[in-house]
């Protein structure tokens, strides 16, 4: 059994470090303007300017099957979904706002055939929740608001009162999770400190401003057992690295116990669909970016942003498929893994991943070697090896190299196991040794 111990969680985290593997999904009318799901912040798009986006939002190209199918052969075992992000539109019928998707031309919950399209592929269904909210007439304008310029932005936020507000996200989250059935995840974004170089009144927001402890016990008292983020600024299941690579298994700040994290990731460099933006990842650097992140002890929730039409265009949906190709006949190494326990060292430009109950250690080749691999300290402990993809045996030797090696032995065998690797990478954009230990 994995020897490493995480900080006790409230939620019911079993499922989700098992799984390893979700999507991301930011979808509003920031689709619209396809220039980032920020670009209200970015622009300070007027009211009524932004209120084109509304009126001509029209998803008619919506096929959540189509994104479940796509998902679920990526390897994705969970999604979460932007129910409501910073520009404050929600993507569900909620009884507390005609800011929503049902007022659109989509006249539709597509919340509700998010939920039921992910469930009908097998995936456990999350909502993430933004906090903040430009559009409500009681969010007071701050250092981020895209009002934080207009002359009279003073003004404006006199009479704005955020009790009132924050008695709006408790109702809007008990909808979210009254009216769809088990929810696995609530994933709320995100408090923020103070700008010092913003005035006072513009201050960042925190637990207090969103009332945080009761919207989470209300959370709690309708889901038993949801997983819920660390960003409504009180510590909750889930730690959530972003836009970084960790390099070491989170801990928590104060005790130093490891504890359960999940990075979010992005496959360009917007969350929202962005027409223009190039930065999209290569094919290796996606494959990484999951092993490393579980090789660590972590979850990945690597996002897409459907387009206002409603599909996820070609470079999404060939990032996925980069997924599907790999994990179709790697996913073993990723599924019920976690961090290698810290008697056996990665060889370099490998990293290691190890099941959970102790039985299989992982070996993932970033560089491919000239026909042989030493891995120090496995001597003894290796029944069975062999390539992950393809199921073939790999020979190996321990602690002497089998060839014409001769008198040039290296001294640093002792206690290496060397396995001989065929001289041409297997076509799979990281080779994975299966190791079946003693
Ligand atoms: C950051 C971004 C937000 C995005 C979130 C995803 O908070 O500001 O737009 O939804 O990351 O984790």
């Amino acid at each position: 059994m994995s020897s490493y111990v995480t900080r006790k969680t409230p939620g019911d985290v079993s499922w989700f470090t098992h799984d390893r593997f979700g999507m991301f999904i930011h979808w509003g009318l920031y689709a619209m303007p396809a220039r980032h799901e920020w670009i209200k912040n970015i622009e300070c798009i007027p009211e009524d300017h932004y209120q084109l986006y509304f009126d001509h939002f029209n998803p008619d190209l919506y096929d959540p099957r189509e994104w479940a199918r796509q998902a679920k052969a990526a390897g994705m075992k969970y999604a979460v979904f932007t129910t409501k992000h910073h520009e404050g539109f929600c993507m569900f019928d909620s009884q507390y706002t005609d800011y929503k998707c049902t007022n659109t031309l989509a006249g539709r919950d597509l919340v509700r055939e998010y939920v039921d399209a992910f469930r009908a592929e097998g995936l456990k269904v999350g909502f993430y929740y933004s906090l903040i909210d430009w559009h409500h007439p009681h969010f007071t304008i701050d250092q981020i608001h895209p009002r934080r310029w207009d002359k009279d932005a003073f003004e404006q936020n006199q009479g704005r009162d955020m009790h009132i507000y924050a008695e709006y996200m408790r109702n809007q989250v008990r909808e979210l999770l009254t009216n769809y059935g088990k929810i696995d995840i609530l994933w709320f974004d995100f408090s923020y400190k103070k700008n010092p170089e913003y005035p006072e009144w513009m201050k960042g927001k925190g637990k207090d401003d969103w009332e945080s402890e009761e919207l989470i016990a209300l959370a709690r008292s309708l889901q038993p057992g949801i997983i819920i983020d660390n960003r409504a600024d009180l510590e909750q299941d889930l730690w959530t690295p972003e836009q970084f690579q960790p390099t070491e298994w989170v801990r928590h700040k104060e005790t130093g116990e490891l504890v359960t994290w999940e990075a979010c990731q992005t496959f360009s460099g917007s969350w929202g669909y962005h027409r223009d933006e190039a930065t999209w990842k290569s094919p290796e650097m996606l494959i990484r970016m999951l092993i490393n992140t579980v090789s660590l002890g972590g979850n990945l929730l690597m996002n897409v942003g459907p387009t206002s039409r409603g599909y996820l265009d070609y470079r999404a949906e060939a990032a996925l498929k980069v997924y599907a190709d790999w994990m179709k006949y790697n996913s073993r190494s990723i599924y019920g893994c976690t961090m290698a326990e810290p008697e056996f060292t990665a060889p370099d430009d490998c990293r290691l991943t190890q099941s959970e109950d102790g039985k299989r250690l992982y070996i993932h080749l970033y560089a491919y070697p000239f026909r042989h691999l030493k891995v120090k300290a496995l001597a003894g402990k290796v029944r069975y090896a062999q390539f992950l993809h393809d199921g073939s045996e790999l020979k190996y030797t321990e602690n002497t190299m089998s060839h014409q090696a001769g008198d040039s032995q290296p001294a640093d065998n002792d206690g290496m196991v060397i396995f001989e690797l065929p001289p041409v990478k297997p076509n799979t954009l990281v080779p994975v040794i299966e190791v079946f230990l003693k």
